[in-house]
């Protein structure tokens, strides 16, 4: 069956508020399979749901689409990348967070279960007599504002041990250090549920090796139930910024992506603690600040105003007298977002579609219309038409729930945001 949409074709048109007048629909919100164990491997913020690259790829082929290779910009824990290696797709994408590429490649390899088993028991049984790695001494003072000292030991041996039974390239290797990186919250005292980095001291941390053999198994039994296409060709997934990342040489034919919110998660601050123990602590600031949609304020408001399209100049110069500092967020958001569309553009094969993802937020009692703001942006960025649907938000892995100033909370009695989203569909020329 054909779906409705809300057709823009021009940036004049869309208006800010206009977008809710797009068709709410079944097909985009209802999933028609459980989603694949891998895609639960390792808690990941903001993830959306596997189905959606398939509605995606069924629409490409209801306008005579043909999809060799699938894209994400912002491939985060790799949905979209699984999906493709699974259809047997290539797939091309980048995230700037080094977490984020680690779990991708993990979900988007086709390894053995038993494979991973055997070796699993080779790293704990190689425990005793490993070593746990020095660190840097201001690497070791932020550990143990996590870990207990014999935690920080545990947890050290298990990573030697890892690296000495696997040789450095081996996709058995990520995968292992991502069963790894996904223990080490409940292996610390941050505080259980909570989405930002806090410390519960009250908190009776796991042991590390039981939790790692639990994630192993879980692991085992995600691969040996994975449905994979034969000859699906490894997917190419680069660690690096949506914003300067060089055109892929064989350029995707759908895009399917979901950016992140402004102000409301900090993937960087969410992944400190598996990036300190997996050797990017040192890129810590560098990666907080390049993180569109971060909360810090980059540039200020008066040198950024001037790139900001019309729909981005509404809603930050209403939030303005309000809060400053917030509307200075938010533009940088959108004029970060305004690059993304363009380069999405340019990473598309002829004919090709994007197909985005985007929720609106609310900010000091302010619709912030993040998918007006979009729309507008693609449109401005050269695609010549933008469908729009919106979809009812089921199983969402982050909470539902943000405070006053939009940002996550597990709290139910804060304001509930978020349980409609846009997907906006771009036609490239
Ligand atoms: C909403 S999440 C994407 C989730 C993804 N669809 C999934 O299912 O896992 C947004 C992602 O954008 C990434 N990101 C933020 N700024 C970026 C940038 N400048 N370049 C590339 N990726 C960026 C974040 O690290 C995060 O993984």
């Amino acid at each position: 069956m054909l779906e409705s949409y809300l057709n823009c074709e021009s940036a004049e048109h869309v208006a800010w508020h206009r977008l809710n007048a797009a068709p709410v629909s079944a097909h985009w919100s209802i999933e028609d399979e459980p989603e694949a164990a891998l895609h639960r491997i390792h808690a990941y913020p903001a993830k959306f749901p596997a189905f959606l690259t398939r509605r995606a790829l069924a629409y490409a082929a209801e306008q005579d689409m043909p999809v060799g290779t699938l894209g994400d910009v912002f491939c985060g824990c790799g949905t979209v990348a699984h999906e493709a290696r699974r259809a047997g797709l290539a797939f091309w994408g980048c995230d700037i967070n080094p977490v984020a590429i680690l779990i991708a490649k993990a979900k988007s390899s086709p390894l053995r279960g038993s494979r991973l088993r055997l070796l699993a028991e080779q790293v704990l049984a190689g425990l005793e007599n490993a070593q746990a790695p020095a660190h840097a001494p201001e690497v070791e003072a932020f550990l143990l504002h996590w870990h207990s000292t014999e935690q920080l030991e545990n947890l050290g041996r298990l990573l030697t041990s890892i690296q000495t039974v696997t040789p450095s390239r081996s996709p058995y290797r990520t995968a292992l250090l991502c069963a790894f990186s996904s223990i080490l919250r409940s292996c610390s005292y941050w505080k259980t549920w909570s989405t930002k980095p806090r410390v519960d001291p009250a908190k009776s941390p796991r042991a590390v090796n039981l939790a790692f053999r639990v994630a192993c198994a879980r692991l085992a039994r995600a691969y040996e139930e994975a449905t994979w296409q034969e000859a699906g060709p490894a997917p190419r997934l680069h660690l690096a910024d949506v914003r300067t990342v060089p055109v892929p040489k064989q350029r995707p034919d759908l895009l399917v992506c979901s950016g992140p919110y402004a102000t409301s998660v900090d993937y960087a601050e969410l992944h400190q603690l598996s990036g300190a123990w997996l050797g990017h602590f040192d890129e810590f600031a560098r990666l907080r600040r390049a993180s569109i949609g971060t909360p810090l304020v980059g540039a200020k408001l008066r040198d950024r105003h001037a790139q900001l399209n019309r729909v981005g100049l509404q809603v930050v110069f209403s939030l303005y007298p309000r809060d400053p500092a917030a509307a200075s967020a938010i533009a940088n958001y959108f004029v970060d977002m305004q690059q993304v569309a363009a380069r999405c553009l340019e990473f598309l094969a002829p004919r090709g579609i994007g197909v985005f993802v985007i929720g609106n937020a609310r900010l000091r009692g302010q619709v912030i219309d993040n998918a007006a703001h979009f729309t507008e942006a693609l449109l401005e960025a050269g695609f010549t038409r933008v469908r729009v649907v919106r979809r009812q938000i089921r199983n969402k892995a982050t909470s539902p729930f943000r405070d006053s100033l939009g940002r996550l909370q597990r709290d139910p009695s804060e304001h509930r945001q978020y349980d409609q989203e846009f997907v906006l569909i771009a036609h490239r020329p």
